[in-house]
C-alpha cells in the first residue's frame, strides 16, 4: 500500500475544520493590521535560498528539496518564504508604490528534517513581511501584530524573546571575536561547529548539540558589540514593546537559524510544544534585498508562525468557537417522494446559511442510526404520512425531543 511520504501529513475533518477557523482568524487580524496577501510560487531558483537564507545555514546545506529540472535549472521547493517575497518585491518594482509594504501569506514550506512531534518535512507557515521602513516602529508592529493573533487564537501563555543581531559593522567586530575564542576551543567543538566557527562563527551560537554548549555558554554576548545605532534602534524596540503591554525577555544567544538577520530577531515560544517549542520565529532583514541583487535597498522585519505548532497549541487551549461547527440539519426520507421533497427543502434551507445533508430514501431505523452518526444537531424526518399534513417530525438529536414542525417553521426552529 502507497503511504503519505515520511514527515508529510494529511489533515482530515474535523482537524481541518480547525485549521480554517485558524486561517480565517489570521486573515482576519491581518485585515486589522492593513496586511494583504501575498502568494508566492512553491518553488523558486535554488540560487535564491543560497543566497537569501545563507550557504552556511543548516536550512541551505542540509535541509532543501532541491531538483534539477528538465532544462538543467536547479529549483528547490521553498523551505521559507520570506526570500520569495524579497523577490517578489524586488521583481513587481514594489518599492515603487509609496508607503511601507505590508504582506501576509498562508501556506506549505519544505525542509528534509529529521521527522518529530511538531517537526514535518512538509509544514505549514503563517507569516508577514513589513518592507520598505527601517524604524524600530515597525518591529514594534509585527511582535504586536504575533502578539494579538496568537490571542486571537485563544493563545496567551507564550514567551516572547527578542534579542539584536546588529549590523554589519557591529556583527562583524563580534564575529572576529567569536572566531578567535572559537579557535582557541575548537578540538572541544563538534565536528559541525568546528567548521563553523571558521565558516559562520554566528550558527555556533545556536547549536543544539550538548558538546558544544559548555564552550557556547561562556562565549562574549552579541550586546557588548554593538554601536550605537544598534543600540538605540533596539532600546526603542523594547521601549514600544513595554509601551504595549508587551511582555519579552532579552536573550543574547537568540542569532537564529537564517542568516539573512540585522538588528531585531525574536522568537515565540510555547509550553504544550516540547522540544519544538518555537511557535513562531522572526527578524530584521536590512540587507537582504542587496544580497539578491537588488540595486534599491528593501529594509524590512517580518515572522512566520509554524502553522501546525499553532495547531497543537489551539487544541490544547480549546478557545471558544474554535471548535467545527456541527452540522444543522440531517434529513432523513423514507420514500422516494419524500426523498424529492427533503432535497428541496435542502435547497432552502441551504439558501438561509444553514448546513444540511439529505440522506437518500431508506428504513426509519437506519435513517436515524445515520442521523445519529452524522454529529447533526437535529434530524428531519419525511415520509408518506408528514408529506399528506405538510407537517414533518424534527428530531433535536441531543434530547431526543420531537416534534411536528410545518415546513416555513424550519429554519425558526433551526436557529433556536
Ligand atoms: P524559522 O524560524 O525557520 O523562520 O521558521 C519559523 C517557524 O516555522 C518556526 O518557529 C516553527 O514554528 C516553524 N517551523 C520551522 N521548521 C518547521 C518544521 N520542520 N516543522 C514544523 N514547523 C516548522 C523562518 O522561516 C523565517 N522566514 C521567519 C521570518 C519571516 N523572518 C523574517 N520574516
Amino acid at each position: 500500500m502507497i503511504k503519505a511520504v515520511k514527515g508529510t501529513r494529511d489533515i482530515l475533518p474535523p482537524q481541518s475544520g480547525v485549521w480554517n477557523r485558524v486561517e480565517a482568524t489570521a486573515r482576519e487580524v491581518f485585515r486589522t493590521f492593513n496586511y494583504h496577501e501575498i502568494r508566492t510560487p512553491i518553488f523558486e531558483e535554488t540560487a535564491l535560498f543560497a543566497r537569501g537564507v545563507g550557504e552556511e545555514t543548516d536550512i541551505v546545506s542540509k535541509e532543501m528539496y532541491t531538483f534539477d529540472d528538465r532544462d538543467g535549472s536547479k529549483l528547490t521547493l521553498r523551505p521559507e518564504n520570506t526570500a520569495s517575497v524579497i523577490r517578489a518585491y524586488i521583481e513587481h518594482r514594489l518599492d515603487q508604490i509609496p508607503g511601507t509594504k505590508r504582506l501576509y501569506y498562508l501556506g506549505p514550506m519544505f525542509r528534509r528534517e529529521r521527522p518529530q512531534k511538531g517537526r514535518y518535512r512538509q509544514f505549514f507557515q503563517i507569516g508577514a513581511e513589513a518592507i520598505g521602513l527601517e524604524s524600530p516602529v515597525l518591529d514594534a508592529e509585527i511582535i504586536e501584530l504575533v502578539s494579538t493573533l496568537l490571542g486571537s487564537c485563544g493563545i496567551h501563555d507564550s514567551r516572547l524573546l527578542i534579542n539584536s543581531v546588529g549590523d554589519p559593522d557591529s556583527r562583524g567586530r563580534y564575529v572576529a571575536k567569536l572566531k578567535e575564542e572559537l579557535a582557541s576551543h575548537i578540538d572541544e567543538l563538534s565536528a559541525d561547529s568546528q567548521r563553523r566557527a571558521v565558516t559562520n562563527p554566528l550558527r555556533v551560537l545556536d547549536s543544539k548539540d550538548p558538546q558544544d554548549q559548555p564552550i557556547v555558554e561562556k562565549l562574549p554576548s552579541i550586546h557588548d558589540f554593538l554601536n550605537d545605532s544598534c543600540r538605540d534602534h533596539f532600546a526603542a524596540v523594547c521601549r514600544y514593546l513595554t509601551d504595549r503591554g508587551i511582555a519579552y525577555e532579552v536573550n543574547p544567544r537568540l542569532v537564529r537559524g537564517l542568516d539573512y538577520y540585522t538588528h531585531t530577531t525574536f522568537e515565540f515560544l510555547h509550553g504544550a510544544l516540547g522540544a519544538q517549542n518555537a511557535i513562531c520565529g522572526g527578524g530584521r532583514y536590512n540587507g537582504l534585498a542587496e544580497s539578491l541583487g537588488s540595486k534599491v535597498p528593501a529594509p524590512g522585519i517580518g515572522f512566520s508562525i509554524g502553522q501546525d505548532r499553532l495547531l497543537m497549541a489551539v487544541e490544547e487551549a480549546k478557545p471558544a468557537g474554535f471548535d467545527p461547527k456541527p452540522l444543522d440539519l440531517f434529513i432523513a426520507p423514507m420514500t422516494e417522494d419524500a426523498f424529492q421533497l427533503g432535497a428541496r427543502e435542502a435547497k432552502r434551507l441551504r439558501q438561509s446559511g444553514f448546513s444540511v445533508e439529505v440522506a437518500p430514501a431508506g428504513k426509519f431505523k437506519k435513517l436515524l442510526e445515520l442521523a445519529s452518526k452524522s454529529g447533526a444537531r437535529f434530524a428531519l424526518l419525511i415520509g408518506d404520512d408528514e408529506i399528506a399534513n405538510g407537517r414533518f417530525g424534527l428530531k433535536n438529536l441531543a434530547t431526543g425531543e420531537q416534534q411536528a414542525v410545518a415546513a416555513f417553521d424550519l429554519a425558526a426552529h433551526l436557529l433556536a
